[in-house]
């Protein structure tokens, strides 16, 4: 009994560690307005599928949904995160339009992605950047809020206050960036 403990106990500390490498950046939310601002820069259409990346308490996928008719998937490394988010959605009758994943952003199947939002930092956007060009289609377009992703060519970037604060949001599209 002891030995089985020991076991469940390691692998549960190795599983956070390996989480904890995974950690892309602190939960720091958007605001209201800049997400906004995001999801009108990206040109979401009603019954496309929007990916955040780090989603934190949901606040893009929602808007996502609510306002652009999208399907939005949120994958969030925080499962505190991802079980208020939950809620929230599901409190909002929003479940069959919104999933959110207890995931890692560096291990998940972009390709179902017309459109990714991302908020985390320049070298978290670097070790992203892989898998954006492994799984996006020409069609998707990437927004990423404050980090530009080095190496491509920005095809549009916009600059709202919220809060007193600058922000910049940096829009990629796929057919220029891989093709
Ligand atoms: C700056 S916050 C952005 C939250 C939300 N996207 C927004 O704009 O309001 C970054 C989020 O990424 C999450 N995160 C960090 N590393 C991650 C990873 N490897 N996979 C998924 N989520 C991650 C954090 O827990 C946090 O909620």
């Amino acid at each position: 009994m002891r030995v089985v403990y020991l076991i469940l106990a390691s692998a549960a500390v190795c599983l956070s560690q390996q989480f904890e490498s995974e950690n892309l950046a602190p939960f720091v939310p958007s605001p209201q307005i800049v997400v906004d601002k995001m999801l009108e820069a990206a040109q979401v259409k009603p019954g496309e599928t929007v990916y955040d990346l780090g989603s934190g308490d949901g606040r893009i996928v929602i808007t996502a949904a609510q306002k652009y008719k999208a399907k939005s998937v949120g994958i969030e490394i925080s499962d505190a995160l991802c079980k208020s988010t939950q809620k929230k959605v599901s409190a909002m009758g929003l479940d069959s339009q919104v999933r959110i994943l207890h995931a890692s952003a560096l291990k998940v199947d972009l390709s179902p992605a017309d459109v990714v939002t991302i908020y985390l930092l320049t070298a978290s956007n670097e070790r992203l950047r892989p898998n954006l060009e492994k799984y996006l289609k020409a069609s998707a377009r990437v927004v990423s809020l404050n980090f530009r992703i080095q190496g491509w060519k920005e095809a549009r970037v916009e600059k709202i206050v919220a809060d007193r604060q600058t922000h910049m949001i940096y829009v990629y599209e796929m057919s220029t960036v891989k093709h």
